[in-house]
């Protein structure tokens, strides 16, 4: 380090880098501020689009003379919801880009049990943590409400009281999610259906499943039903 006295000249050079810096720091939080900004208006225009779609599907129900038209809108329209739930939890303040499955799973029983949906049927969850990367966070979340929607309507005829289990693990590379019920299972469910069954649900589950690379095990649990998925976890990970 020279040893050169502080002239004039240094401290005028250092004054001008202090306020070089100092310009570079107040652009810098300019171009964040706009940054920021534009990610809260993409936010809104999201939500408020599926909020849109969401309003065009209802009032199409409503209009609706078809029953099975009827409740085909209105099935969507809880998919529609699914989604807007993901993209919440993706756009939480402070967090954004992080999505936790097992958080969406206890948000989603928790409102599949509430007052609005059958507080008789028990949520029993074992969820370890599950970081996964933001383009993964719609199909699994879509997923998995097909299958706890699926026992919810289909397990518990007639407001009957039961039981539905949903873990999450790893287990060595894969992910393991697990959805079963002790309802009446797939038979005692279809005789009460009447066989009107539409399946689109199922085909949902199948098509996402594909994409995410799943291997799915639908069986009968006696009682109940149960569907094992597992999936690679190097997939579905969030990117360091
Ligand atoms: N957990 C379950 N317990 C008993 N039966 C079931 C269960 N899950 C599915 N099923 C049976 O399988 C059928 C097909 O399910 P799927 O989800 O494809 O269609 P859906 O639920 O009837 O209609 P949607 O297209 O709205 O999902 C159901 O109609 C039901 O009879
Ligand atoms: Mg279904």
């Amino acid at each position: 380090v020279s040893q050169e006295p502080r002239g004039r000249g240094v401290e005028d050079r250092v004054a001008a880098l202090e306020l070089a810096a100092e310009a570079r720091a107040r652009d810098l939080q300019v171009a964040l501020d706009r940054q920021t900004a534009l990610l809260h208006e993409l936010d809104h225009r999201v939500k408020n689009n599926l909020q849109l779609i969401s309003s065009l599907m209802l009032m199409q129900a409503r209009r609706a003379e078809d029953p099975a038209v009827r409740e085909a809108l209105v099935g969507m329209q809880a998919r529609l919801a699914a989604v807007g739930v993901v993209h919440r939890r993706l756009f939480q303040e402070g967090d954004i880009g992080r999505f936790d499955l097992a958080d969406f799973v206890r948000d989603l029983t928790a409102e599949l049990s509430g007052p609005a949906g059958r507080p008789e049927v028990v949520f029993v969850c074992d969820l370890a943590p599950t970081l996964v990367a933001s383009a993964k966070a719609a199909p699994l979340a879509l997923l998995i409400n097909e299958l706890l929607t699926n026992a919810l309507r289909h397990a518990f005829p007639d407001r009957r009281p039961g039981k539905v289990f949903v873990r999450i693990a790893a287990s060595g590379r894969d992910l393991r999610i697990e959805i079963a019920d002790d309802g009446v299972g797939e038979a005692g469910g279809r005789a009460i259906d009447g066989g009107s069954e539409q399946r689109f649900g199922l085909t949902i589950v199948e098509l996402l499943g594909r994409q995410l690379q799943a291997h799915i095990v639908r069986e009968d649990a006696h009682p109940g039903v149960r569907v094992t998925l597992s999936l690679p976890l190097e997939g579905v990970r969030e990117e360091p």
